[in-house]
Parts: C-alpha cells; structure tokens; sequence
C-alpha cells in the first residue's frame, strides 16, 4: 500500500502554468469609467501649478525604466531593502505561519522571491497575490514566478490600489499578508496615505499582517543622487509620462522639449520631481478634448517620494489598528521594514 501510494504520487503530473494563474482586470463601476477617464489628468494640468498622477508613470515602458532605476548604483533603495528582506524573510515567515501573500505595486516581484522562499522553506503553501497598474508586467512576471515555483498559485489583479483593496475577497489560508514593499508609501501626500493606511486596515481581519517598507530621513547629498542619476535613467522615468499620455489620450507631447527636475525638500522631508517645459509650446490631448499651454520654465509636478521616520511612522501606524511587531533595518538605517499585525 505504501508502495502504491508513492507511485501514484510520482505520476501525478505537476500542474501547468495556466492551470496555476488566474488574471483579472479590475475595472471600477461603469458610470465611474466614463467620468473617471482622464479626469485626475484634465485636473491635474487646468490647475496652477500644474501637477499629473504619479501612478501614470507606470505604463509597461514605465515599469521597464523603473526595473533599470532599481540597479543604479545611486539608487540605494533596492539593494538595501533586498538585504533586510534576505535577512529576514525566515522570521517573518515563522511569524506570520502559512500566508496568502498580498503585494500591492508588485512590479517585476524580485523582492517576493525572497518572501517566497523563506514560506516553501518551511512547507507552506504559496498563494500569491500581485496587484499592480501594468497588467504587462504582471502577467510576465507572474509567468516567470510560476516556471520557477511548480507549487505556486497566483491571482493576479490588474487595477488600482484602491479597487483591489476593496474587492478583495476572503482569503483561502488560514492568514493573510498584504506587503507594500519599495517605499511606495512615499508617493502618497501624508493625507493619501492615511486614506491608504485605513483601506488597509479594513482589507484586514484582526490578527492578520501588513509589511511596509520604507526609505528613511538621511542627507541631501545621498538622495539627491538617487533621483537624478549620471545615466539619465530616472529622467527617461519621469519623461516617459508623456509618452504614456500621447499614447492613452492622443496626445502630443515632444518630450525633447521638456527636462526632469528634482530635489530634495528638506522642510517636507521629500524629494520632488517635475518636468520643466524647455519653451513656451502647446500641446493637445485630443481624447481628452484638452489643449495645456506651457509657459518657457513651467513645471508639471509627477512625484513625491517622501523620507520617513521611524518613530513617527510607527505612531501613525498604531493609530490606524496596524501595531509593529518588528521593525528591521540596515546597518546604515538608512531603509526600513515594519511587520504590522492589524489589532481588533
Ligand atoms: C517606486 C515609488 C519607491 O519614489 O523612490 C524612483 C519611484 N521615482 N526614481 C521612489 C522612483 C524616481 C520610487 N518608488
């Protein structure tokens, strides 16, 4: 008997991608489409100073520019989070016990693997989750996930942080863990991301966990350089907005005729980046039935990226029902990762 049952277990074939991934495209209710289209944008550039949604910069060319950001040698931010993260993926795994892995902003998912590890390494089972605007990036990252963990299931959703959140259904394991990793907290304006925080908390059930991480408060001359490398990728990042926007909105934008601009705003605690109009030019949105006059120095603001403090941060946390368990960082402190557990 012994013998036939590790026979059959031998010849059961190892399920197929496809059978493993599911896809959806969240899409919000339908009067709130037609409304909602190009809104944040016919906003964001009628208004004085003129501002555009950060989250535009994430077309799949976006996404791809990004993944280059995050090998810069300036650009310490990955690299030190990914050492936290390699450290300590085991305990939080032992903490949080059999997971769903919940990853808001998932991106390529390089990070996950090291969470995903540290889960298979303790015979759990991996369910994970990625959400993220680029359905691109999504469907080839998780494909690439999945050839390289037969056990893996993932439930990919496309959309916007918020549909995700509050479409989010009961999870199958015993727990869930919604991770919010690479200080994309920091895009968030301080009152976004109390919003955010409590979105959080009620895609939570009591006792389940939130891991954040988070680039931390550290001089000028370290993270102006982070965001205005020598090879010019970041401005191909911000620049490439424009791009997203000719193409979703028929547009016109010369993006030679514009240059990215950023700096650290030492009483805000952030670095700003915009891009700065090299003439005085006009340019149509057709789709949107919008022509933005651009005087020669004028700026489109496309992005904070906040710098936090660990003691504030903490406190705010508690606040919205998410309490720390740990907080990890790197010998330099100079990023941080904090396991929240949500309390009733
Ligand atoms: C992905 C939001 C963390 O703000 O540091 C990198 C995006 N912008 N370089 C950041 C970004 C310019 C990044 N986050």
């Amino acid at each position: 008997m012994s013998i036939s049952k590790a026979a059959s277990s031998k010849v059961t074939s190892p399920k197929s991608i496809e059978e493993r991934l599911q896809i959806e495209r969240l899409v919000p209710a339908t009067e709130v489409v037609t409304s909602h289209a190009g809104t944040d944008v016919i906003q964001g550039l009628t208004q004085t100073p003129k501002t555009l949604p950060t989250r535009y910069l994430y077309d799949d060319r976006g996404s791809e520019l990004f993944e280059q950001i995050c090998e810069l040698p300036e650009y310490y931010l990955t690299r030190t989070e990914t050492k936290i993260l390699q450290q300590y993926a085991g305990e939080i795994a032992r903490i949080t016990g059999p997971c769903e892995l919940v990853e808001l902003g998932s991106g390529s998912s390089t990070k996950t693997r090291i969470l995903l590890e540290a889960y298979q390494q303790l015979g759990y089972p991996l369910l994970y989750v990625p959400i993220d605007v680029s359905a691109g990036i999504l469907e080839s990252s998780a494909r690439q996930l999945l050839a390289d963990y037969p056990d893996l299931k993932v439930n990919a959703l496309a959309g916007t942080y918020e549909l995700a959140l509050a479409q989010m259904l009961p999870s199958p394991l015993p727990c869930r863990m919604i991770g919010f990793i690479g200080s994309t907290l920091g895009n968030l304006k301080p009152q976004e991301s109390d919003i955010f925080l409590s979105q959080i908390t009620n895609a939570l059930e009591v006792g389940e966990y939130f891991l954040l991480g988070i680039d931390l408060q550290k001089p000028k001359y370290i993270l102006e350089p982070a965001y205005n490398d020598s090879q010019g990728v970041t401005a191909a990042f911000n620049l490439n907005i424009l791009e997203h926007l000719n193409q979703r909105f028929e547009g016109n934008f010369d993006p030679t005729q514009f240059e990215h601009w950023s700096f650290y705003n030492e009483t805000e605690n952030q670095i700003e980046s915009y891009l700065r109009s090299l003439r005085s030019q006009s340019v149509e949105l057709s789709a949107l039935n919008l022509t933005v006059n651009f005087a020669l120095g004028e700026t489109i603001h496309t992005e904070i990226s906040r710098k936090f403090d660990l003691n504030t941060i903490q406190k705010q946390l508690t606040a919205r029902g998410l309490v720390p368990l740990n907080v990890w960082t790197d010998p330099n402190q100079w990023f941080g990762l904090l396991l929240c557990q949500r309390q009733a």
